[in-house]
């Protein structure tokens, strides 16, 4: 079963993520206003076929990162936003990576983003933290999605009890995503198999009826061997923003007014 990688396996996943770190550092070099997206992605993929790989998937990248899997479009990058790019390298054997990086297209953060970012990284590292052998993945998950709400709280975007909040689904206007699946011949491991499969087993079985919760790749416990991206965001969706406060979804929970504020935010992921 793939799910177990052999040292050897995880040497071939480390070769495609050092290929994955040069694309980044070159793209770090290429953001700037007045390049395209289109140009950036592609960059990505130039650096991963000139070490004789190729990327592991199509590039995400977009200045939209509230936007899910957002393909690189023609327009510019903009003074001021965000640009998220997520990627991976695939090696001349398959073994695949697949890394976040949020970056300002200016070259320096305004107070804003650096205050959510810093709370990305926070989680992303929180993460790292609690996940180990025989723990269950969505404890490491729910754990993240805790100190993420907490942190919302400090920024007056959230309010209430956290662990009442997060049973409820709150987290999900930040964080709508898992926090991680397998990876390794595939960058969704296995995800042929259905994800059932593979990130969960009789112990853990998917809650597909909470929005956000129901997109988790994975919940299963961790054992030694496993390779699993760590991939926390936090997102301001302008028409999920709409919904919930039109419907009152979690207003319990969630500070509306203050929310609405950062529609124009966009995303940030950190992924490894
Ligand atoms: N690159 C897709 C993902 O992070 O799952
Ligand atoms: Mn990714
Ligand atoms: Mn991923």
């Amino acid at each position: 079963f793939r799910a177990i990688k052999t040292p050897e396996e995880i040497k071939n996943l480390t070769v495609a993520c050092d290929i994955a770190s040069r694309a980044f550092e070159k793209i770090i070099k290429d953001i700037r206003p007045g390049v395209t997206e289109k140009y950036v992605a592609g960059q990505v993929s130039g650096v991963a076929h000139s070490y004789g790989s190729m990327v592991s998937f199509p590039t995400i990248f977009s200045q939209h990162g509230e936007i899910q899997h957002g393909y690189p479009s023609m327009n510019v990058l903009e003074e001021g936003r965000l640009a998220l790019c997520d990627a991976g390298a695939e090696t001349m054997n398959n073994y695949c990576s697949d890394n976040t990086r949020t970056m300002p297209v200016s070259g320096k953060f305004s107070q804003r983003q650096l205050e959510i970012y810093s709370i990305v990284e926070e989680c992303h590292d929180h993460a790292l933290d609690v996940a180990k052998p025989g723990v269950k993945w969505a404890d490491v998950h729910f754990s993240v999605c805790r100190l993420l709400f907490d942190r919302m709280k400090e920024l007056g975007l959230a309010k209430g009890d956290t662990e009442e909040a997060v049973k409820a689904g709150a987290h999900a206007m930040f964080l709508p995503h898992g926090l991680g699946h397998m990876m390794g011949m595939d960058v969704h491991d296995m995800e042929n198999l259905d994800q059932i499969n593979v990130g969960f087993d009789e112990e853990v079985r998917p809650n597909l009826e909470q929005f956000g919760t129901n997109c988790l790749r994975m919940g299963r416990r961790l054992q030694e061997g496993f390779v699993v991206t760590d991939e926390p965001g936090v997102y301001f969706i302008p028409a999920l923003i709409d919904d919930w406060k039109a419907s009152g979804h979690c207003a319990e929970f969630l500070n509306f007014d203050k929310i609405e504020t950062y529609k124009d935010f966009g995303g940030i992921r950190i992924e490894d």
